[in-house]
């Protein structure tokens, strides 16, 4: 019996110094259990005198044992504790993931830019909608249906009589439509033509100016413009007006800036002119006003209307207008603040 005690306690002695999980500690724990039971199911076959002795045998055993699985289990929870914080550690001089902040489009930026040049002048935004009736669009801007001008813009017709707009010069209706003169209004949004080439898009972007008071002449128009190229490009460039047609203004003219790349004296970009076609304009044409409920003889305006992408290639000097809606991060990031 005492050697079958001894046996056991050398086993279960070495096999607690390897345990390293409370997991192993408790099945070795139950193991010497059921090895005790067996040695203290010998004790039947015991004398009356040799029981007591073993008895105590026994117990010393069972308690010297069972305090060495406490010890054990004090220092496998502090391993097992040490190895949790091994694996979840965050090392914490990890760089961390960076993401990239979104800024705006350069169309965006040109917009605002236009105006917040134009609010300084006094102007006020006006939105029109992006599908149109063909009234607002061609027939009260003194275009009706067969009018040869109507070929100067390739228009999406979604119905009959509807249209994604081609200009946003229908805003113009609009406003005067609901709004007595003085008028001064900014229009900036979408327009669509079948167009697609280097410089042309099917969706582009119109800045379209309204003034209509009495007295407003071509002068005010030229003063207006002149003030807009300097904010807009350099404090030297200049401005000209070169006579032109659209049915809603009479006289037109297309205005050309002095060539912000050579100065005026000639370069690739301005194809050797020295001058750069940036807009239309026009004093606006009496059968406009008359259609929009305004006395021609009382009141007078001039108009202007240009194009956005146009605008932000010449100012940041971008020879493609596809660039600007393929969204390519490279090209954009160019254009963070
Ligand atoms: N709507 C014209 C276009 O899209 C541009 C334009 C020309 C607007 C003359 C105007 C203007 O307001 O007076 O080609």
């Amino acid at each position: 019996m005492k050697e079958k005690i001894e046996s056991l306690r050398q086993e279960i002695e070495s096999q607690i110094q390897l345990t390293e999980t409370g997991r192993a500690l408790y099945e070795l724990k139950v193991k010497f259990q059921t090895e005790l039971k067996g040695i203290m199911a010998g004790m039947k076959n015991l004398t009356k005198e040799e029981k007591p002795l073993f008895g105590k045998v026994v117990n010393e055993f069972k308690q010297s044992m069972e305090a060495q699985f406490d010890s054990r289990a004090v220092v496998v929870k502090e391993m097992e504790l040490k190895a949790q914080y091994e694996k979840e550690r965050i090392d914490i001089t990890m760089p961390g993931k960076s993401y990239k902040a979104g800024a705006l489009h350069p169309i965006t930026l040109v917009k605002n830019e236009l105006i917040d040049i134009f609010s300084g002048m006094g102007f006020e935004v006006f939105e029109g909608p992006e599908i149109e009736t063909d009234y607002y669009n061609f027939t009260a801007l003194n275009t009706p249906k067969d009018h040869p001008a109507r070929d100067m813009q390739d228009t999406f017709y979604l119905a009959d009589n509807l249209l994604l707009r081609t200009q946003t010069s229908a805003g113009q209706i609009r406003v005067m439509e609901k709004q007595a003169p003085p008028i001064k209004i900014l229009s900036p949004g979408r327009v669509f033509r079948s167009d697609d080439d280097a410089t042309h898009s099917p969706m582009f972007h119109q800045m379209e100016g309204l003034v209509v008071d009495k007295g407003i002449t071509l002068c005010d128009l030229q003063g207006m413009l002149q003030e807009f190229a300097q904010k807009m490009f350099t404090s030297s460039t200049k401005v000209r007006l070169r006579p032109s047609y659209f049915p809603f203004t009479e006289p037109s003219v297309e205005v050309d800036l002095s060539c912000s790349e050579c100065g005026g004296k000639g370069c690739r970009l301005c194809k050797g002119t020295g001058w750069i076609e940036v807009l239309g304009a026009g004093m606006v044409n009496r059968h406009v006003l008359e259609n929009c409920g305004v006395d021609p003889d009382e009141y007078t305006g001039f108009a202007f209307g240009m194009g956005v992408e146009r605008i932000a290639m010449l100012k940041y000097g971008i020879n493609n207008i596809k660039t600007l809606f393929e969204n390519d991060t490279r090209f954009l990031e160019q254009f963070e603040d």
